[in-house]
């Protein structure tokens, strides 16, 4: 058996319908559909079939959200399963493969257990890399910093390492204002593979939902390479659905949005995250951990899977649980357990 370096996963206590939980940067509801789009599904599903892998339906409304071409991309049961379908469909043992210091760990446990030559980079020295023959991942915006890069910087590593992969996981991407997907860019390179879920602006985490965009023939390859079995029929209807009440979306964002405004300047706080998340500054976590238990609401500490003590990400929520959530921070920021924002070096 291999020899592997377990993963801390952070937990959080199920079955509480009452518990805002702010830890994993979920939605705070379901946006993109509601209960008789549910129940609608569940009723007119052939659940004694596997499902059509791209049923035409997502072909078009696909096409239509996204302006990319049916042969650049393939969707996935979340964009977990699309890491790793790259990774061990792409990758050799020994690649090298990059990634930022802090960044989505589970790309790192994946790239590790399939045996990726692993090298951590600063963001800084991501851009500066030239001419490589590796597999490059990027979150942007990043996750857990929030830190978003331009179009421009990421179209100049793409095009500064042809013969590498490059990853963009744009899990947060819907809700960034200051850059936007690259998505269109897989028309124009042939290294680029771009990662998208419904887990996050779309509300649907719970049937984990994604798609890999990419480059014709990465596409081509990976998706002659997974198993077409592997999309729950139910959950690809709901995608459907979920594409049909687009609008949705853009209304949720727009309430992240607003919650992330208001809280900057009702505390004059710079927030820098361009994601629907950000990292305050914990000066007493035992106070945070009380004021967690007294108002049920759970924030990410991010001493166990990155090391940082006195950090704790927390996901903003839209006009639902907004008041709630401002009188959690009142509290915790009047009980001295949090001094503003955390800066990332
Ligand atoms: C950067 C990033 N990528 C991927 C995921 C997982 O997305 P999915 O639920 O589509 O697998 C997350 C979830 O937190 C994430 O933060």
């Amino acid at each position: 058996m291999k020899n592997i370096q377990t993963y801390v996963y952070s937990k959080r206590p199920y079955g509480d319908a009452s518990r805002l939980n702010l830890d994993w940067n979920e939605a705070d509801e379901c946006v993109a559909i509601n209960k008789n789009d549910i129940i609608d599904v569940l009723t007119n599903s052939d659940i004694h079939l596997y499902g059509e892998y791209i049923p035409a339906k997502l072909v078009k409304l696909t096409t239509e959200y996204y302006s990319v071409n049916r042969e650049h991309f393939i969707p996935v049961p979340g964009s977990d399963y699309g890491i790793e379908s790259i990774l061990r469909i792409l990758m050799q043992k020994g690649d090298r493969v990059y990634i930022e210091s802090l960044g989505y760990k589970h790309f790192e446990v994946f790239a590790r257990n399939l045996g990726a030559d692993i090298k951590r980079l600063s963001l800084a020295e991501m851009f500066e890399l030239k001419d490589e023959k590796a597999i490059i991942y990027l979150v942007n915006p990043n996750n857990p910093t929030g830190i978003s890069q331009s179009v421009k910087r990421i179209e100049r590593l793409i095009e500064g390492n042809q013969a590498s992969i490059v990853i963009i996981d744009e899990a947060y991407i819907e809700f960034a204002q200051n850059t936007s997907s690259i998505v269109d860019l897989v028309e124009m390179y042939q290294n680029v593979l771009v990662l998208r879920t419904f887990s996050k602006a779309f509300g649907m985490a719970g049937i984990k939902f994604g798609y890999i965009f990419g480059s014709a023939t990465p596409i081509e390859i990976i998706k002659s390479q997974i198993n077409q079995k592997s999309i729950p029929s139910i959950v690809m209807a709901l995608a459907c659905r979920a594409l049909e009440n687009r609008k949705n979306v853009a209304e949720y964002v727009a309430e992240v949005t607003a919650t992330k405004r208001y809280i900057s300047e009702r505390y004059k706080w710079n927030i820098e995250s361009d994601a629907n998340f950000f990292t305050m500054l914990i000066k007493d976590r035992t106070v945070l951990q009380q004021a967690e238990a007294h108002f049920n609401i759970g924030t990410r500490s991010l001493a166990e899977t990155y090391g940082v003590h006195e950090a704790s990400r927390v996901t903003l929520p839209g006009k639902k649980n907004r008041d709630r959530f401002i009188r959690f921070l009142d509290y915790i920021i009047q009980a001295k357990a949090v001094d503003g924002v955390f800066k990332y070096e």
